[in-house]
């Protein structure tokens, strides 16, 4: 009964916490890492805290998981749960902190992590929109070495459809481990951020481990002068850096505004 309820609560909480919201309660509860590494064996505490002024005491903490993305969220542990054998909840209200220990991680332990606060006196007919998520954090149990991505911005394809306005740019980041990656794309120094279209996850190779995963920006041919330099960088966290120098950059192209009338 309480976890059917729990359950429609929570997707209820994700469609109006990832979806919409984004800038607003989301920020209530805070995952500041997004990505951890670990070796297989090892543990591992993940944080969570409050956003300023909000007392955690006045909520009901939880720890949540997800395999993959698009996949359901599962609860793990909540405040003042009994610690299992793999997870331990550890609530220190003084601080504004929860956390969640994970012991002798496995390969089976590489799933985002979700810390939510709940209003207390939940019941199943009251609003959902009292429960709030964090971010994520996204632990790796790393089974291969580190590699970072090679980067490479494909030929503009549909340069040759005259009739086209736009232009697809396609960048392919490739041969990275682990998936702890983000893709943006610059014309100058400036952030594109219209346009754009990232694959949600990264797929993997499931003999080398490596991953791959793209980005789509549409152009109008009006604005792929030879002046516009358009970059494509791909941000890895290798485990203690964030790395940001894998990039490939392209120039307009001469003309080809002229193809349009
Ligand atoms: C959470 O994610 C959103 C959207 O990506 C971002 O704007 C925001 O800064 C993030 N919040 C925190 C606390 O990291
Ligand atoms: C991560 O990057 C830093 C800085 O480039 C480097 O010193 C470190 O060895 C790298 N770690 C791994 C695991 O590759």
């Amino acid at each position: 009964m309480f976890r059917s309820c729990l359950f429609k609560i929570i997707l209820i909480c994700l469609s109006t916490v990832f979806i919409p919201l984004g800038q607003t309660s989301a920020h209530i509860v805070l995952q500041s890492t997004r990505f951890m590494s670990v070796l297989p064996g090892d543990e591992v505490t993940l944080d969570c805290s409050m956003a300023a002024g909000v007392r955690m005491s006045s909520y009901i903490m939880y720890w949540y998981k997800q395999d993959h993305y698009g996949e359901p969220i599962q609860l793990i542990i909540k405040e003042n749960d009994k610690p299992t054998q793999n997870y331990e909840a550890i609530l220190n209200t003084n601080d504004n902190r929860f956390s969640l220990k994970v012991s002798k991680v496995t390969a089976q332990d590489s799933v985002t992590y979700y810390c939510a606060a709940g209003h207390m006196h939940v019941y199943c007919d009251s609003s959902a929109s009292q429960a709030y998520f964090g971010n994520g954090t996204k632990l790796t149990v790393l089974e291969r070495d580190v590699k970072e991505p090679e980067v490479e911005i494909l030929k503009p394809s549909g340069i040759e459809t005259r009739c086209k306005k736009t232009i697809t740019l396609v960048c392919v980041a490739e041969k990275f481990y682990p998936d702890h990656v983000s893709i943006t794309w610059t014309l100058g120094d400036k952030e594109i951020k219209e346009n754009v279209a990232t694959d949600p996850y990264a797929t993997q190779d499931k003999t080398t481990k490596l991953f791959s995963m793209t980005s789509r920006l549409k152009v109008s041919k009006k604005e792929f002068k030879p002046k516009n330099k358009y970059r494509c960088t791909v941000n890895f966290y290798n485990g203690t850096h964030d790395i940001s120098d894998n990039t490939d950059e392209i120039n307009g192209i001469e003309g080809i505004s002229l193809d349009i009338n």
